[in-house]
């Protein structure tokens, strides 16, 4: 790619540290909505930086995973035709560094990933010259301090800093958006982005990412605002998500999946699915389901029971995978001792969970047959916990939903491309199944 324009937001992002008044800040600070443009003119200008100030001195570039990195800013990156006029890039994978070079100049570069114990480790013995946090709200805290304690050593070191919007307690806004301008030790400019701020963002785009969001996540995304979450987690969920029967459709065009979250005295919910390719992409529909709460029944069932009552529901189905509650280990057990599924331990990052859910139920892509009472139910019941200072949800009337969780971000997320690794059985599903 080239800037053949900038926004006159990302022109400030390249002159910050060029400026006369270039002293004035210690770090920059770029928050907003997504795809505005943040992350690929702070790369370029980080870059630019570094090569200007420094010559055989080590940086960090700090992503959620170091795999993240690499595809979101590395790969950009090596594709800048205005860097690479002035900058020879090499990147070597084996220990994640990038070297850049010119004119007897050479910087280098590690990418460190806040979620990987592994470069936790490997960014504590580091000194640093300057360090870039590519979405730094997803980042432990500790992480972030330990990556801005690597620079104390180094007095003109600088710290760049981008995100989208969290909740409003988070320690980013507390204590760098709100203490930008301020005559702290981080002395930080702060400059808050909207997707007009992309130069090169289509009206079409714009209108595309507006429909992925709803609540409190167009509120973050879009509207780019440090807002806490209130009301309905799924106010997207509307009549257009709920269709008829599934009874009549083609099942040997679906793949068929299980959801379940595991409870004794709370409830106890299965969720029956079906993967179809539409139009609109692969498209999930929730054909069947079984709920049992123990508390409002009176009556606590034994895993036995359960098992059977998943028997029962998958009769006529040939099941790819049935996803549970990760701390239902016991459970687990048993399914796997029977044999006859392929059992996985659910992925359970709440909040990352609700989001992609949000997204599928905004695009149609997540149906639900009205012969399913129960997670009509609680779409309705499930809320926001308003008294919380981070993001959370209220653990009543969550049975279903949690099992639709699971089903997306376990099975749906990985068929469509999105998940991070693929488990075995799917690969060949996704080879060998569509087209
Ligand atoms: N000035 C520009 N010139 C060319 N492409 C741009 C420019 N600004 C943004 N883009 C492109 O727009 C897309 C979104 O930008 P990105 O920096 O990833 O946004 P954000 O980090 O805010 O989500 C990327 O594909 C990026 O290359
Ligand atoms: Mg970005």
């Amino acid at each position: 790619m080239t800037f053949y324009k900038l926004s006159k937001k990302q022109r400030l992002v390249f002159k910050w540290w060029a400026a006369k008044s270039g002293g004035k800040y210690k770090s920059i600070l770029c928050d907003g909505a997504i795809r505005s443009g943040k992350t690929i003119c702070m790369i370029t200008s980080y870059i630019l930086w570094a090569m200007t100030k420094f010559s055989g001195a080590t940086f960090g570039i700090c992503g959620k995973t170091v795999q993240s990195v690499e595809r979101n800013i590395i790969l950009p990156l090596m594709s800048i035709a205005d860097l690479r006029k002035i900058y020879k890039l090499q990147y070597r994978r084996s220990d994640h560094r990038l070297t850049v070079s010119a004119k007897g100049r050479q910087n280098y570069f590690y990418l460190f990933g806040g979620k990987d114990e592994s470069s936790y480790m490997l960014i504590q013995g580091l000194t640093l010259s300057g360090i870039f946090f590519d979405e730094v709200a997803l980042m432990p805290r500790s992480f972030v301090e330990q990556g801005i304690g690597r620079t104390l050593s180094v007095p003109e070191a600088r710290y760049w800093l981008n995100c989208n919007p969290e909740n409003p307690s988070h320690f980013i806004k507390t204590e760098w958006v709100d203490d930008a301008d301020g005559a702290n030790k981080k002395r930080i400019l702060h400059l808050h982005f909207l997707m007009e701020d992309n130069p090169v963002i289509t009206k079409e785009q714009i209108e595309e990412a507006k429909r992925q969001f709803k609540g409190v996540f167009y509120d973050r995304y879009i509207l780019g605002l440090w807002t806490k979450p209130e009301g309905l987690v799924y106010p997207n969920f509307t009549k257009k998500n709920i269709v008829p029967e599934f009874g009549l459709r083609d099942r040997s065009k679906a793949r068929f999946y299980i959801s379940c979250d595991y409870g004794t005295l709370n409830a106890f919910s299965l969720g029956l699915w079906a993967i179809m390719k539409l139009p609109r992409g692969l498209t999930a529909f929730r054909v069947a389901e079984y709920y049992h709460s123990g508390r409002a029944t009176g009556k606590l069932m034994t895993d036995a029971e359960y098992y059977e009552q998943l028997l029962k529901l998958s009769s006529g189905f040939s099941i790819e995978g049935i996803c549970v509650d990760p701390s239902a280990a016991s459970f687990i057990t048993l399914i796997r001792k029977q044999g006859k599924f392929k059992v996985y331990s659910a992925k359970n990052d709440v909040i990352n969970g609700i989001r992609y859910t949000s997204s599928l139920i905004s695009d149609e892509r997540l149906l639900i047959c009205e012969n399913c009472k129960e997670i009509i139910r609680e779409f309705g019941l499930y809320v926001w916990d308003e008294k919380a200072t981070s993001d959370t949800v209220k653990k009543t009337d969550d049975h279903t939903m949690d099992d639709m969780r699971y089903f997306c971000e376990t099975f749906f997320k990985t068929l469509t491309g999105i998940g991070a690794s693929v488990a075995d059985p799917f690969e060949d599903f996704v080879k060998g199944g569509w087209e």
